[in-house]
């Protein structure tokens, strides 16, 4: 099968501060979740934990002290102006590629804000989803974590888009020049999950009022989302 292409964030003029100005809040959360998990890993295993961070992006939302390594999988080119502490490097590499395999297992998989641009031109956002979701198992080292924080719309909302594809991925492309983005709904990623017979848990997650939607800063009164954190281990 040839390999999804989704969307890069390459062309976005400074993605992680816009990000992490529009939506101090979200981050905030991720980085308490992280962090916790983190300290976790080391008072149980007795050492640092490796980690990847899938769909990046550079936003280091967590304590860059705590994990021993720490591996950026994006798709598109580290930017310049970001600059890399001394244990993290940075790899260009499409999470949908059934080839994806690494010599390094992390200990800690976390995908932020990732899932909803898992669709490719023509939608498949299912079939890409659990193609992802099978590509983090190879990289999960055993009793490894995987840490999902994902932005869900209402249920009605996953069809209405399915139908509207067509129409409003061009806008986002093409008007826009954002990347494709599907929302999920909860049932479609427990769905996916338990397809795949993954034990997981639902984390506790501090809703916020402000969302970063196609780089504009848009309230939750008229932006119906909320924001999950999934956990689950190998
Ligand atoms: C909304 S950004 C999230 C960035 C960051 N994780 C955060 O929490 O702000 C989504 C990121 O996923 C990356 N991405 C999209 N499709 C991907 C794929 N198939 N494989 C790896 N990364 C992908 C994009 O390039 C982008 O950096």
């Amino acid at each position: 099968m040839k390999v999804p292409a989704t969307g890069s964030f390459e062309s976005m003029d400074d993605f992680v501060n816009k990000v992490k100005t529009i939506t101090p809040d979200y981050y905030q959360e991720v980085t308490r979740i992280i962090n916790r998990h983190l300290k976790e890993f080391v008072d149980e295993f007795g050492r640092k934990p490796n980690l990847a961070d899938i769909g990046g992006a550079g936003v280091f939302p967590f304590d860059i002290t705590i994990p021993n390594k720490i591996c950026i999988i994006d798709i598109f080119q580290k930017p310049h102006h970001i600059i890399l502490p001394d244990n993290a490097e940075w790899v260009i590499q499409n999470i949908l590629d059934e080839k994806i395999s690494r010599n390094e297992k992390y200990d800690i998989v976390i995908m932020s804000g990732l899932l909803h641009h898992l669709a490719d031109k023509r939608n498949n956002i299912r079939r890409n989803l659990t193609l992802c979701l099978k590509n983090v198992k190879n990289l999960l080292a055993l009793r490894g974590c995987c840490l999902i924080f994902e932005s869900i719309c209402p249920p009605y909302f996953d069809t209405l888009q399915d139908l509207l594809f067509p129409i409003y991925s061009r806008i986002l492309k093409g008007v826009l020049k954002f990347p494709y983005a599907r929302l999920l709904s909860l049932k479609e990623i427990t769905d996916a999950l338990n397809s795949m017979n993954y034990h997981y848990s639902m984390l506790d997650f501090k809703q916020i009022k402000q969302h970063y939607c196609a780089g504009y800063k848009v309230s939750s009164k008229i932006y119906p989302i909320r924001y999950i954190c999934v956990a689950y281990y190998t």
